[in-house]
């Protein structure tokens, strides 16, 4: 499916404070009150060496989706990524994926590690679909507001970007 074209792309660097404000509504739109980023934390990220981000927007300056990644070493880490509800199905997710190879590529990185929780389909069907494989489980990872334990998948894709 065509990405909507009032769509712009722009990095965490260099952050306003209302920018910051509103990805973390943004985060608590995706995340529904768990895992939750303080506007403070983008804040952080805005002037990191080692994290870094990107998010999607619309022609109102409304952040729709976001991804944040951090270097280590050798490898990176995709450390969240999310969707508004109502933007999703578009392939934003894919797209912000598949532009952060390309950035983490150019960075250094060979490898991009995450974590995804095991109850979160969406999620590991982004993810596979775009060549990630499982190299391991934590079990009882995430524990969930019911009390219930999570296991979280540690998925890995070697990055060969062209
Ligand atoms: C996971 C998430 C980021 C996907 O965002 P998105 O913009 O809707 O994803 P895309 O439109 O780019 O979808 C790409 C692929 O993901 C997979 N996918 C997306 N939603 C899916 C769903 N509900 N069930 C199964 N697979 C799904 C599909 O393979 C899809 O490809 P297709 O459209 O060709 O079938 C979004 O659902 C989200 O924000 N979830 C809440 C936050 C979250 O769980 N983040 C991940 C933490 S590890």
């Amino acid at each position: 499916m065509p990405l909507p074209q009032n769509l712009s792309f722009k990095s965490m660097k260099a952050l306003s404070d209302e920018d910051a404000r509103a990805l973390s509504g943004l985060h608590m739109r995706c995340f529904i009150g768990s895992e939750v980023w303080s506007p403070d934390e983008f804040l952080s990220v805005s002037g990191d060496q080692v994290r870094w981000g990107v998010y999607a927007q619309d022609d109102q300056q409304n952040p729709l989706a976001l991804i944040v990644m951090m270097d280590s070493g050798d490898d990176c880490e995709i450390l969240t990524i999310g969707t508004h509800p109502q933007f999703r199905h578009m392939g934003i997710a894919r797209y912000l994926l598949q532009f952060v190879e390309e950035t983490a590529h150019e960075r250094g990185a060979g490898r991009c590690l995450l974590e995804v929780a095991a109850d979160n389909p969406a999620a590991i069907g982004l993810y596979v679909s775009e060549g990630f494989e499982q190299i391991g489980k934590r079990a009882a990872y995430y524990q969930r507001e019911n009390g219930h334990p999570t296991d979280a998948i540690v998925l890995s894709k070697t990055i060969r970007y062209e």
